[in-house]
């Protein structure tokens, strides 16, 4: 199904345990945070193989020279956490990435409509063209939200093919409509369900994340 070409879900065992543990309607506001913490790193892991910029050297060990290869520090890495609920998986996402600059962007969506709107934005005017960005928003469901946000990236100067989306829970609305628009984005995702509510909930999916991990 090309609809699934280019989400990836890594079999991990940590990443199901973690899930399992986030999908639990018994699971307590602190382990949820702590489960999602950690999806944020392992899916992080996987979305930066192949993609962090490096650079190839000679060092010297205390023994004698040997070639080496390094994170590129020139090459500017930035993380967009879509608020509320992406904010849940930064601190997992910056222990794989610590230097990476934090563009915090707040949308919220009609209860009612399901429509997104913006309230905080903190994205510079243009970013350097090299920048890559990872996307944090945990919930793929309508695709209201991420489809927001990848415009508001992409005109600011981001090449669609720098980009990668840390999700956890995706559905097919939201991953129908990325890749209908951006065939080359990669989102990495801990399950794909089966879909959503009338109230635009994923199913079975984990509930409102935010409320999960904030205690709302
Ligand atoms: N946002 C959430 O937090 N949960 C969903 O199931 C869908 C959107």
């Amino acid at each position: 199904m090309t609809l699934q070409l280019r989400v990836y879900v890594p079999e991990h065992p940590l990443i199901k345990h973690w899930l399992s543990v986030a999908r639990d309607a018994n699971t307590p506001s602190v382990l949820f945070k702590t489960a999602m913490t950690e999806l944020g790193r392992w899916l992080t892991y996987e979305a930066t193989r192949n993609w962090l910029p490096t650079m190839d050297v000679v060092i010297k060990t205390p023994l004698t020279e040997c070639p080496a290869t390094f994170i590129n520090p020139e090459m500017p890495i930035g993380i967009v956490p879509i608020l509320r609920a992406g904010l849940v998986l930064l601190d997992g996402v910056q222990n794989i990435l610590p230097v990476a600059a934090i563009y915090h962007l707040g949308l919220i969506r009609n209860e009612s409509t399901l429509e997104p709107s913006c309230y905080l934005n903190k994205l510079p005017d243009r970013f350097n063209p090299q920048t890559r960005i990872v996307i944090l928003e945990p919930m793929l469901a309508t695709g209201g939200s991420i489809m927001m946000a990848m415009k508001e990236i992409i005109s600011r100067g981001v090449q669609p093919n720098l980009i990668r989306i840390v999700s956890v829970v995706a559905a097919p609305p939201a991953l129908r409509q990325l890749s209908e628009n951006y065939p080359e984005l990669e989102i990495y995702a801990a399950i794909i369900d089966e879909g959503l509510n009338s109230k635009g909930y994923i199913v079975p999916g984990l509930g409102d994340a935010g409320d999960r991990a904030f205690g709302t």
